[in-house]
Parts: structure tokens; sequence; C-alpha cells
């Protein structure tokens, strides 16, 4: 999963729903972390749209502020809670105004730290964890009598049943690209890992409720769906056919719905492709030729450390495996550098592995000690200084494939899928197959077409293209 911060979800249309107290409810939302975040800010600001609210892309204009948080890394909830020192104040401004703001956490950082939360930052009204979003309107309420209120529990009942579908309106201000949940949690406990304790065990969703929500988005004009889940490909469930699907037969089926041209799905773990699934590669031209495929390290002695419960070889056999199904198939990963007791050899041993399958691209990160996870009562602490080092050397590799990827790309001739404008307005930004973006001539096309183009040359931020004959 990508940890880029990401930016307020704009574009939700408020529903006529009833106006709980008449007054107009504006809310700003903000999302940091994984898709998965993405996929449920959206979701809640469903619910809440249902619930009144109208949402607003600054602060000042809110009177509901929603930061749904990421625990992946350290650096991550300490900005959380920088950010809820500025929004102390900006309360406090309010109250002198006579007017009132309400703060809700929502999150892993909510999950993990629950109460402790209100503790250091009392301008929170609301904390709730990624199971609970149903809950939301109803934790709002209560918050309004004045009650401080913490979700974290585990509830039986599924969240997403609670949470209203979107209107089709709501749908097509978001794009031809969209998320959808299809699988939540992990059993694998990666020693390095906080997302066992904050998401909770795995869970799948039940096909049917994938497949309309497939087919609600394919109604709104999405083209392009992403399945998300921690575990992706670890998805199954009892198929239509009443055999128990994997993820391979899932994506058979999505597939088949019309206006679903391109099926995409993330993030995977590698003990956890089986030969369904790689058989769907190599017989679905919807299933874009991209995966992303962590293994964090090269390093057997640190895979096993970290309960990854895979070599580095079975990785690169793997990998063959999925490249002889599917030839043109581009990889992304993710590489954690200086997990406890990483050797120099153990470092040299992931960068040999990193030229051995030759990225696309990748994400890195220093390793950082998330309290409650075994990795952090490990010995051999690795020197930040080390660290640093290490990603530095690790990301000028893979961003010297980034490039080489590109280059590779000019003249090849690819199906763009049209998503948004491009900075100057005569231009239209795409998406290739394998996930660049490709700024074409706007002329060519509207947003949601799906062209023919050569690319002819590789920019800073993306491809350059034009149209094949
Ligand atoms: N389920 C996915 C990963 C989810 S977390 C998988 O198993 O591949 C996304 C990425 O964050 C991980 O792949 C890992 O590279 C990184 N990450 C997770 N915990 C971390 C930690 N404590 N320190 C540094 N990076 C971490
Ligand atoms: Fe974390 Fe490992 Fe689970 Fe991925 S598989 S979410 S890295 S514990
Ligand atoms: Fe972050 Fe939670 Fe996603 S910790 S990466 S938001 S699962």
């Amino acid at each position: 999963m990508t940890q880029a911060i990401l930016t307020p979800e704009a574009g939700l249309e408020p529903t006529t729903g009833a106006q709980t107290g008449g007054q107009s409810k504006k809310v700003f939302v903000k999302t940091y972390g994984c898709q998965m975040n993405v996929y449920d800010s959206e979701r809640m600001g469903d619910a809440l749209a249902r619930d009144g609210y109208e949402t607003v892309d600054t602060v000042e204009a809110a009177d509901l502020i929603l930061i749904n948080t990421c625990h992946i890394r350290e650096k991550a909830a300490e900005k959380v809670y920088s950010q809820l020192g500025r929004l102390a104040k900006l309360k406090k401004q309010r109250n002198a105004d006579g007017g009132d703001l309400m703060v809700a956490v929502a999150g892993c950082v909510a999950q993990a730290e629950g109460k402790e939360i209100i503790r250091r930052a009392p301008v929170v009204n609301v904390v709730i964890g990624p199971q609970t979003y149903h809950r939301l309107p109803e934790a709002l309420a209560r918050a309004r009598q004045g009650e401080s209120v913490v979700e974290t529990e585990f509830p039986t009942e599924d969240k997403f049943d609670g949470l209203p579908n979107a209107p089709e309106k709501a749908i097509r201000g978001r794009g031809v690209a969209a998320f959808l949940t299809v699988q939540e949690g992990c059993d694998k406990f990666c020693t390095f890992c906080v997302v066992p304790y904050t998401r909770g065990a795995e869970v799948s969703r039940p096909v049917d409720r994938i497949i309309s929500e497939a087919e609600r988005l394919a109604s709104a004009g999405v083209r392009e769906v992403t399945l998300l889940g921690q575990n992706v490909n670890a998805w199954h469930g009892k198929g239509a056919d009443d055999r128990e699907w994997g993820l391979g037969e899932l994506v058979r089926r999505l597939a088949t719905i019309e206006g679903i041209d391109r099926i995409r799905y993330t993030t995977s773990h590698p003990r956890d492709m089986d030969d369904a699934l790689i058989d769907a590669h190599r017989d679905l031209p919807e299933l874009m030729p991209y995966l992303h495929l962590p293994v964090q390290s090269g390093s057997d002695r640190i895979l096993k450390a970290m309960n990854r419960r895979h070599t580095a070889a079975d990785y690169v056999k793997l990998v063959e495996r999925i490249r002889a199904a599917r030839p043109d198939i581009a990889l992304s990963g993710d590489f954690i550098v200086g997990f406890p007791g990483e050797t120099d050899q153990d470092f040299e041993d992931t960068m040999q592995l990193i030229r051995e399958v030759n990225y696309a691209a990748a994400f890195s990160f220093k390793y950082s000690i998330r309290p409650g996870t075994p990795g952090a009562d490990m010995d051999d602490q690795v020197d930040e200084a080390v660290k640093t080092e290490r990603l530095l050397r690790l990301q000028d590799l893979i961003s010297q494939q980034t490039r080489a990827f590109g280059r590779e790309c000019v003249g090849k001739t690819v199906d763009l899928l049209l998503e948004k404008q491009g900075r100057n307005t005569d231009q239209l930004i795409g998406r290739s197959p394998w996930l660049q973006p490709v700024i074409v001539d706007a002329k060519l096309g509207e947003i949601g077409d799906i062209i023919r183009v050569r690319i002819t040359q590789p920019g800073t931020t993306g491809l350059f293209a034009e149209l094949a004959e």
C-alpha cells in the first residue's frame, strides 16, 4: 500500500437527507495512510452526507473535522497530534466567536491509541476505530450532547452493512477509477507491523456485496476498479457456483461486468499468490499487468525475523512464475531497511534481490519501532544514521530502475484511461496499464475514454504520448 499523505477528499455532494437541527453542517475530511483509508473516508463521507453534512475543502469552513489516521510509522501518529494541537487553537477561537467545532479522529491511530487521544488532545470529541465506522453518525450525536466518545472495539456486525451506498452523483464526482475494499485485516503478524492490531483479523466481504458494489460503480461511469485489502489476495468467499473462490475467481467474475474494463488489486502478500490468481493474470485482459508484491527484505535471516514465512528465493521463483504467465507485468514492492539485527550483508542481499527482480516502482521505509509489536523488543536496533544511508542507497537503485522502465516504455503502444485534466487545460492525464501517469493533448478524448496511444517521451512526473494510428 502506498503511504502517500493524501489530500482531502472533495466532491462529495450533500444528499437531500434529513438535516438534523435544520442548520447546514459542514465536514472537512483529511485522510492519511493507505488506499483503504481513502476508501473508508469516502464511505464515512457518504454516511455523513445522509446525515445532512456537506463536504468542504478547508478547515476554516468546517464545523466538523474528521481526521482519518495511519499508524504504520512513528511520524504518522505524531503528525496527527501536532495537527490536533493546531485544531485546539482553532476551536478556542471559534468558541470565542460564539461558534463551535467538533473533531473526530478515525483510522488506525484511533484504534491503537483509543482514550489516550482524548487525554493528549482534549479538543477531540470522537475517537472511532476502522471497524466501527457505521456508528459514526450516532457517535457524533452523543458527542453533541457533550460526551467524549471512544468507539474502538471490534464488533461482530459488518461495518459495510451499516454504511450507506454512495449516491450515484457522489460516485460520479470521484472519477472514473475507484477503490473497492474486498478484504480487511491481517492474520500474518509480521514482527514489525501494527496492522493486525489496528485492523483486526482477516475478514473477506461476501461475493454478492462486492459484485453489486462493482455494478453500481460501473453504472456511475467507473471504468477501473482497484480491489483493496491489507492482504487482498487472502480474500476468499463462496462463489455463485457454491464453490469456495479465491481472488482469481473473484477477478474473473468482476471482469464480466459491463463497463468494468480494468481491474487492479492491492496489497498482495507473496504467500497468498495462488495458481488461480496467476492464471487470471495470464487469461484476463481486464486484469492490468501491474502487481504490488512487497517482499520487505532480500535476506533470509531478516525475512525469518520478520515472520514473513518465505525466503528470498521463494519470492524470486514466484516472480518468475508470474512473469511466465504475463510477460509484460510490471512489479512494485515495499522495503524496510534497518530492521533489528540487519547487517551490511543482509542489506546487500536486499540490494541484490532488487537487481534480480527489477522493479517498476517501490516504496521503501526506515524501520520504525511500533510499540506492542515483537520487533520493538528485539535487540540490535539499527543506528538511525545507518538506516538513513541504506535507505538512500536503496532508493537510488529503485529510482534508476523506475527511470529505466519509463525509457523502455517509449515507442510502446498502450491503452490509456483518461482520468483528469492536466496542469494545462489543453492536456489530459491518463493511466497506462502500468499505473504511470501519461499526459496527452486534451483534443484526443474525454475523461473516461480509453484511447490507444504511443508513448513518445519520458517526463519528470509522467510520460508523454500521442494518438496511435
Ligand atoms: N499488508 C502489506 C503491507 C501493509 S503496510 C504487506 O504485507 O505487504 C505497508 C508497508 O509499510 C509494508 O509493506 C512495510 O514495508 C511498511 N511498514 C510496515 N510497518 C513498518 C514499520 N514498523 N517500519 C517501517 N515500515 C513499515
Ligand atoms: Fe503487516 Fe505483515 Fe500483515 Fe502486511 S502481512 S499487514 S506487513 S502484518
Ligand atoms: Fe496505515 Fe492503517 Fe493503512 S496503519 S497503512 S492506515 S491499515
